[in-house]
């Protein structure tokens, strides 16, 4: 056990790095990874996190790959180099189709985790086989998605809806305009319900989407199902850990279990408020990061 001069104490793995005490980073455009870290926090109580929201650079959504591309890079270089992350989480579906795979090239010694809209437990739990996917138009346009869609042929019909605009407005906290596109979106989606021919399932496809259920719901009935990627990514996260020994074991001092650091490209004073508003969490302030 290693004593470092903030206070953290840190285990030496085999190869002599510190890895079991470091931080998972997450990352997301914005604030809807909070929806994965969400996840994260409960499967994995005793980790610590840092969480970098790209604010300052979103939304992802509606923008070409290469702005996403060179976004994740910036956001992995930055967690390599400031916190010294073990594991990477990247908690946006965008940043996930656009540069996982580059990312992975490049960092072939960090383990990334990604999120991908959940189209295959939908199929498990559809009766209908007709599934809503919600997700942004550069999720939805991805060959990483067209891959996920093809491998899943023949099973359900997928309705798929570009959500334009509807990670801003949630991230801008604009509940009016966020209210009017749920109400276009699942407008032109066609019928919800458990009836034949009806989307029984809604796929919430981008990580801000879990955080306007409440807006959702009385648009498509109370028996739609929503999926959202969290758990999985979670439990993902933890087998990766698990595999290399680098699980965090609780602390002498049990306030250290479970810390969570912040940092965003964008507002801070709105990143902290959406924590407390959707983690019920109280937060210190996060940094400003300038990348
Ligand atoms: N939260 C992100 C996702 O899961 C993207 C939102 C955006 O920046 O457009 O896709």
């Amino acid at each position: 056990m290693t004593r470092y001069p903030d206070g953290l104490t840190k285990d030496v793995d085999a190869t002599g790095q510190h890895r079991r005490g470091d931080a998972i980073g997450v990352f997301d455009s914005g604030v809807g990874g909070l929806s994965v870290l969400r996840a994260l926090r409960a499967e994995l109580p005793l980790e610590t996190f840092f969480y970098l929201s790209d604010s300052g650079h979103a939304p992802y959504g509606e923008r070409d790959d290469s702005h996403v591309i060179r976004r994740s890079h910036a956001a992995v270089r930055y967690l390599i180099d400031h916190h010294h992350i073990k594991t990477l989480v990247v908690a946006c579906n965008t940043a996930t189709a656009a540069a996982i795979k580059l990312l992975r090239q490049d960092y072939p010694e960090l383990p990334i985790v990604g999120i991908e809209p959940a189209l295959k437990p939908a199929c498990v739990h559809s009766k209908t086989r007709q599934i809503g996917v919600m997700a942004t138009r550069g999720t939805l346009n991805s060959e990483k998605f067209r891959v996920l869609l093809a491998s899943l042929h023949g099973q359900a019909t997928f309705v798929l809806q570009p959500c334009d605009g509807l990670a801003d407005a949630i991230e801008r906290d604009d509940a009016i305009k966020t209210i009017a596109l749920c109400a276009d979106f699942t407008r032109a989606m066609g019928r919800f319900g458990t009836e034949k021919g009806e989307m029984d399932t809604l796929v919430l496809g981008c990580t801000h989407y879990p955080f306007i259920e409440h807006v959702l719901r009385p648009l498509v009935g109370k028996d739609v199902i929503f999926l959202e990627g969290g758990a999985p990514v979670a439990r993902q996260t933890r087998r990766v850990l698990a595999e290399r020994g680098w699980l965090a074991q609780s602390s002498e001092s049990s306030a250290q279990d479970g810390a969570l650091a912040l940092g965003t490209t964008g507002d801070p004073q709105r990143l902290r408020d959406a924590i407390e508003r959707w983690l019920l969490m109280s937060v210190t302030a996060p940094t400003r990061v300038l990348i």
